[in-house]
């Protein structure tokens, strides 16, 4: 094409892709550039503009490498990966939420009840629930895989003084699709902020934080696996989350008692906070 116009400019290059077999890839790619040119066309782009966007990008694929995905954490603080999970999740089951950069496979299995304090301060909490189906049925042998920060915000990875798996388990419910774990009171803490994404949210006027919260996989054959996060109630930023996680179904009272006996059979050290969950899992796609 010769001549190229800013009238005809955004069907010439869908015009590129039409032959493309993929129907599914034509429809994304095709609806990018058009989502884009309508972009740039609107708010009339500069070329300083236009380059502070590719010098973002090109500053975020320097800055990531296996432990560090700018590219991920550019989505979340835009509230794409929370409209992506909100999306897809399903009706039948637990709100799903972002897996964020700080989960490590492998953490050590532990039995029902037991504790990951370890040698952690910060206020003690009972965290307990059952797993169950779409029907309400409790699911035994599912698998919950929890991580979470320390009492000072922290996650195992910025704390290597710690255990390899500070603050991380994995753990069966029980024949009555029970689970109980006990831990310690996560804090907020800031998303990485040293890189193009801090600079983005400083040029917004915005701040980092995420209020305190549980990571939690889960699984159980013939289900679908769950990625989710419980976050406290008290939290101060929890109406104020950086990548958007927070859904109101996911957001827990923590329950505070000065002794133990509301937490038998479980050996709780008192004062804690009592906080309680079900986690509903909807079936797999095609199964019965
Ligand atoms: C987190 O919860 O750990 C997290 C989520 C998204 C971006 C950064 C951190
Ligand atoms: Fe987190």
């Amino acid at each position: 094409m010769r001549n190229i116009s800013l009238d005809n400019i955004t069907p010439a290059v869908l015009d590129t892709m039409k032959d493309a077999s993929d129907a599914r890839f034509r429809e994304l790619i095709g609806s990018l550039v058009k989502h884009l040119h309508a972009f740039a066309s609107e708010v009339h782009l500069t070329h300083a503009e236009w380059n502070t966007g590719i010098d973002f990008l090109w500053r975020a694929g320097r800055i990531s490498d296996e432990k560090r995905n700018e590219f991920v954490l550019s989505s979340d603080v835009l509230g794409l990966s929370s409209l992506v999970d909100l999306l897809n999740g399903s009706a039948h089951g637990t709100e799903s939420s972002v897996l964020g950069p700080f989960y490590v496979e492998g953490a050590p299995l532990l039995p029902v009840g037991a504790s990951i304090v370890g040698d952690n301060s910060g206020e003690r909490v009972l965290l307990r629930g059952q797993v169950l189906d779409a029907a309400g049925q409790p699911l035994a042998g599912a698998l919950l895989d929890f991580w979470q920060t320390d009492a000072d915000g922290l996650y195992s990875q910025a704390t290597p003084h710690k255990p390899e798996f500070n603050l991380r388990c994995r753990m069966h419910t029980d024949a009555m699709g029970r689970y109980a774990l006990q831990t310690v009171k996560p804090l907020y803490y800031s998303v990485p902020y040293d890189g193009p994404v801090g600079d983005l949210l400083r040029a917004a006027a915005r701040h980092a934080l995420r209020p305190s919260h549980f990571h939690v996989l889960v699984s159980a054959p013939g289900h679908r696996p769950l990625v989710t996060e419980l976050f406290a109630e008290d939290d101060p930023y929890i109406d104020a989350d950086a990548v958007f996680g927070v859904r109101s179904t996911l957001v827990l009272h923590f329950e505070r008692h000065e002794d133990a006996t509301s937490a038998a059979p479980y050996k709780v050290e008192a004062p804690f906070y009592d906080v309680k969950f079900d986690f509903r899992l909807a079936a797999e796609e095609g199964a019965a």
